[in-house]
């Protein structure tokens, strides 16, 4: 297959009607899969209500059919279709968080989406992106899209239409460029079918945002306790993956700097994943600064790009600094220890 390239300068006016943007959505009613670029990660949209569309994705990205796709809208009122009723504390978070890097689980009217896109769960995953380009997509297409990260299963995710080819050329109708990505790592996943919603997935926005709109909110337990079975199928994968085994390093630079010459001695090619503040502390084959400690937010939104920029530099074996798990800090030390199969090597 053919994967056309849409570029979209997010900034014109009247992106609904953009030919790129039209073009696109024609292919999504057609059933065919178009990857878009969101405020977190690229997105591989198809239709949401058809069996057809959904099983192209998950074909495109190997997915494990057993992992449920969030489903994407343009305007809150089209989830009345497909829900069975909107919880109080859903709809305050909607009217704080959307559009925006939030999703929010809600019990599923049967008979309405296709099933394989929910793979086959009576609860369904709905969220409302904050890009312009995504938007006006969605408002054409007047379809709720069901749309993964559009990545190859287990690799980092997309963040900016280059990942995508890399990742899926041939392999979808098309990629929509509308350049890189803010957030940088993928939504917060929120279950509100609880009496007390727990968050799946820390991501985009944090624990305490959410706390400040509805009061308490758990985290699931398998965030902390490797052995609970997680709420969301999709957090029991290894994923984000670089191709070369990654550590995260607990401890002094010192240590790490340690850490980097045994293993350079043994005669492999290390790469380490640092800051703008530390980068020129380490010596070492390959050093990347992914963002500035200082602004956590710049460290997410550079995380998946640096991982991949490893796979480039063909290195042996990746040592990482260590984050802390407040605010979207949460998010990144979910996403490394995830690439790193949670290995660990602590001073
Ligand atoms: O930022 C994002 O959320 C991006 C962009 C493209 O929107 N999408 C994304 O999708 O990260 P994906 O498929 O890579 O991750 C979806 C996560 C998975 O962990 C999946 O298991 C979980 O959400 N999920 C989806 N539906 C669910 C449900 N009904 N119950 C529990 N977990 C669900
Ligand atoms: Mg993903």
């Amino acid at each position: 297959m053919n994967t056309k390239v849409w570029k979209v300068d997010k900034y014109v006016d009247n992106l609904e009607n953009n030919p790129q943007v039209v073009d696109a959505a024609h292919f999504l009613q057609e059933n065919e899969v178009v990857a878009l670029p969101t405020e977190t990660v690229y997105g591989l949209g198809g239709n949401a209500k058809s069996d057809v569309a959904v099983e192209k994705i998950f074909a495109a990205k190997g997915r494990p059919s057993d992992n449920p796709l969030i489903i994407h809208i343009a305007d809150k009122k089209q989830i009345n279709a497909f829900v069975t009723d909107i919880p109080e504390k859903a709809e305050l978070l909607m009217e704080k968080f959307w559009p925006g890097p939030l999703t929010i689980i809600f019990k599923k009217k049967a008979g309405v989406l296709s099933n394989k896109a929910t793979a086959g769960l009576d609860t369904v995953a709905v969220r409302m992106p904050d890009h312009p380009v995504a938007l006006a997509l969605l408002k054409k297409c007047q379809l709720p899209i069901a749309a993964p990260s559009a990545n190859s299963s287990g690799k980092p995710s997309p963040t900016n239409a280059q990942h995508v080819i890399d990742d899926l050329d041939g392999k979808i109708a098309g990629v929509l460029d509308g350049g890189a990505t803010g957030v940088g790592v993928e939504s917060t996943v929120v279950d509100c079918t609880e009496e007390i919603p727990v968050i799946l997935r820390p991501g985009g926005v944090t624990k305490e945002q959410l706390e400040m709109v509805i009061g308490d909110v758990h985290l699931d337990a398998a965030l902390s306790d490797e052995t609970s079975k997680p709420k969301a199928p999709g957090m029991k994968y290894q994923h984000y993956a670089p191709n070369a085994p990654l550590y995260l390093v607990n401890g002094s630079q010192s240590f790490l700097q340690h850490v980097i010459e045994e293993k350079r001695n043994a005669g492999l090619r290390v790469g380490v994943l640092a800051t703008e503040e530390s980068v020129g502390d380490y010596t070492s084959d390959v050093v990347i600064a992914c963002g500035k400690r200082s602004e956590l937010e710049t460290v997410a939104a550079a995380l998946y790009e640096t991982l991949r920029a490893f796979n480039q530099e063909k290195v042996d074996v990746i040592f990482s600094e260590m984050f802390p798990s407040t605010g979207v800090g949460h998010a990144i030390m979910n996403r490394l220890q995830k690439a790193a199969g949670n290995k660990m090597i602590i001073e």
